[in-house]
């Protein structure tokens, strides 16, 4: 579904990404683990067309997206949740989720009732301002935001951040319920140990570039990461 071809990703002078390449197949849940500053972001923004690689080639669905502009990516079945949310804060919830359908003129009232049949939260507060809802909801109207657009491939950047532990298990439940209704996803984490819980494979980004790959069972049992990322 999509393919990442040995991407160099650069900020001015910096060289951020360093020659990734993986894929995504449809129906899977991929993960991106490491630690701060590896590069995940990065590799996000630059799938979702926020930025683009200075060489490498990368296809979403058999089409040549390297150099796409980011608006025109959700028409095509591809979303983002990034990092830290970045929802309206001054519109209501019900606003954001408009805002996440804007490929279609007006969203039919089948795709307010998905959003709110995974986050009942949302619905009860669909009326309120974005910027009074706590952490925890914020992320769920991110995630509902792009659900808005029907991606077929859902990214989400760490989602769990400075979320309670009950919310981040909530929301990796949620995400499990994307993929259960057919949405495949790539999954970046700084929190590796959920993260290979729910992936059936992932990658260890490490300085830019991927230093180990496996499913998730694989890698959750290795010592490498266990030392490096799973506190011994
Ligand atoms: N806007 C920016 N300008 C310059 N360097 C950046 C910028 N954003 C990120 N970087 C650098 O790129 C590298 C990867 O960052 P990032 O993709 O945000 O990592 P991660 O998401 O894994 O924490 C880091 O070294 C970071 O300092
Ligand atoms: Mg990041």
């Amino acid at each position: 579904m999509l393919t990442v071809e040995n991407i160099h990703v650069y900020y001015g002078a910096i060289h951020a990404i360093k020659g990734i390449s993986f894929e995504v197949n449809e129906g899977e849940i991929v993960a991106l683990i490491g630690a701060n500053g590896a590069g995940k972001s990065t590799t996000l923004k630059t799938i979702s067309g926020i930025m683009h690689p200075r060489s490498g080639k990368i296809s979403f669905l058999g089409e040549d997206i390297t150099h796409t502009d980011g608006y025109k990516l959700p028409a095509k079945g591809l979303a983002q949740v990034p990092e830290g949310r970045r929802i309206f804060l001054q519109m209501t919830v019900m606003e954001n989720l408009e805002m996440g359908a804007y490929v279609q003129k007006k969203p039919p009232q089948s795709d307010f009732e998905n959003v709110f049949e995974h986050f009942p939260r949302l619905k009860e507060r669909r009326s309120q301002i974005a910027g009074t809802l706590s952490g925890g909801e914020q992320q769920m109207l991110a995630m509902g935001r792009a659900l808005m657009s029907r991606p077929k491939l859902l990214m989400l950047d760490e989602p769990s951040m400075g979320l309670a532990p009950i919310l981040v298990e909530e929301i990796f439940k949620i995400i499990q319920e994307f993929h259960a209704a057919g949405t495949t996803i790539l999954l970046v984490e700084q929190n590796a140990e959920m993260a290979l819980q729910i992936a059936d494979r992932a990658y260890v980004l490490e300085s830019g570039a991927i230093a180990l790959s496996g499913t998730g069972k694989e890698l959750a049992e290795s010592d490498e990461i266990k030392k490096a990322y799973l506190g011994g």
